[in-house]
């Protein structure tokens, strides 16, 4: 991985940011941001017996200077004093550090340092995440503590019935599915990207660390969903899965759909049931999936919580719940879905620097026929987080991103939208005027172009 800074030669709109008072950004960093900060020093100070029983009066200890970090940065965060560099080693520390000098060097002269509310939205949110990261890892014994697992595996178990729901369907499905013709397939893949689409109202970082799960079967409201879904491009995700398909039949090749992925729980759940069906619908013959390397946006899936979930399913208590995690496990032990963490993924950078800055996942990412983009986050680092026009082409605002087809599935949670038609958003203004940052709206926007 280079430890290069980027630049952005191009002219792009205005990133989204914190100065623009009143926007969502501006709200996220003034009164979102530390509500999470305060919930994550409080969930240290309450697992405090159990860092006693495990590592002693070094816990207790530990626990105090992480808080102590913590509580720094939430100060530093509210005051808006400049953005500093990281001082732990880990092997992304560089980066960042190359990163704020990059960003200083975008301030005009005398206009001070690069501030939490100065300072692109994008890059300050995802360091504080990072930042989160660095007092664990200044604390030790405690460094490895996820202080986002609790809501995690709370909000798992409190989808359960949606999970079943799920699940069920899937194994349904599965025992019919060389029956099935072609339409049949297509209504179902259709059904199945939904379920991804909608599974992404779940997150954590939206609702500032509350529960936000999926209640109700996901199924069946999908018909009444689909008028929320702004950008629809399901037919070209098909027909590029079924040509391959085709060709595949023809000439004994493979086809590689890479996941990468947003938030664990119930949209993760919804992803593996998508990957499943996309295994024994013949459409992809190996599934990549990207998950994150620390923890990151409260609620996103790290390897332990894909190993968790999966091992989750396969203990339940209920029939095709726990044939599902079999299933998987099987799959992961077979190498017909494969699970990558690279550091990328939890850098502040914009995708279409991805090829400078990590040149060898850009070119992991080349050997796919599709990669499916799951979440919102995912989406602003596609469009870099800017202002752009509605109307300006998913292509453009991608700015030469392409290492292969690409579709972004995501519910809309951040001021962010391009490729609408003309007049949809200025529509959607007046009827909604909170459309892009509620997760009531939805998007499934291809990129096939080189
Ligand atoms: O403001 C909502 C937010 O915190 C955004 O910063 C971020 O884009 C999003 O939540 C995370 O959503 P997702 O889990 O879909 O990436
Ligand atoms: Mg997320």
């Amino acid at each position: 991985m280079a430890a290069t800074t980027t630049t952005t030669t191009r002219a792009a709109p205005d990133s989204l940011s914190g100065r623009f008072k009143g926007s969502f950004a501006y709200f996220t960093m003034k009164d979102r941001t530390p509500q999470i900060l305060t919930r994550v020093i409080d969930t240290l100070h309450r697992h405090k017996n159990e860092f006693f029983e495990e590592h002693g009066e070094k816990g207790i200890e530990a626990e105090k200077k992480a808080i102590s970090f913590l509580s720094k940065l939430r100060n530093e965060l509210i005051t808006d004093k400049p953005v500093i560099p990281l001082m732990d080693n880990l092997a992304d520390a560089d980066i960042w550090n190359r990163y704020l000098e990059y960003q200083k060097s975008l301030l005009e002269e005398n206009s001070g340092q690069p501030s939490w509310f100065q300072s692109p939205w994008l890059y300050v949110e995802c360091y504080l995440y990072r930042r989160i990261h660095e007092a664990l890892i200044q604390s030790p014994p405690i460094c490895d503590f996820d202080v986002f697992k609790e809501g995690k595996v709370q909000s798992f178990f409190e989808s359960q019935q949606a999970i079943i729901a799920l699940c069920t369907h899937l194994q349904e499905v599965s025992k019919i599915i060389e029956d099935l013709d072609e339409e049949q397939l297509k209504e179902e893949f259709f059904k199945l990207l939904q379920v991804s689409l909608w599974g992404n109202k779940c997150d954590l970082s939206i609702s500032s660390g509350e529960s936000n799960s999926q209640k109700c079967s996901p199924l069946s409201s999908l018909r009444d969903l689909n008028s929320f879904i702004l950008v629809n491009d399901m037919e070209c995700v098909w027909s590029l899965l079924l040509n391959s398909k085709k060709t595949r039949l023809e000439k004994v090749t493979s086809t590689r759909v890479d996941i990468v992925l947003d938030n664990a729980g119930f949209e993760l759940v919804s992803d593996f049931v998508l990957a499943d069906f996309l295994l024994s619908s013949k459409l992809a013959t190996e599934i990549h999936f990207h998950g994150k390397s620390i923890p990151w946006f409260v609620s996103d899936t790290t390897k332990h919580d894909f190993n968790w979930s999966i091992k989750q399913l396969q203990g339940a208590n209920h029939r095709w719940m726990s044939r599902c995690g079999i299933n998987w496990e099987g799959y992961m032990k077979k190498g017909t879905w494969v699970y990558h963490d690279h550091m990328f993924w939890t850098l502040p950078h914009e995708y279409c620097n991805m090829s400078q800055v990590a040149s060898e996942l850009y070119a992991e990412l080349q050997k796919s026929n599709l990669i499916i983009f799951k979440g919102d986050l995912n989406y602003r680092k596609l469009t870099g987080d800017r202002k752009w026009e509605f109307t300006v082409s998913f292509h453009q605002a991608l700015n030469k991103f392409h290492p292969a087809p690409l579709c972004s599935i995501r519910t809309l949670k951040a001021d962010v939208q391009v490729g609408l038609q003309p007049g949809q958003g200025e529509q959607l203004m007046i009827s909604d005027p909170e459309w892009m940052t509620t997760g009531k709206y939805g998007i499934i926007q291809f990129d096939g172009m080189p």
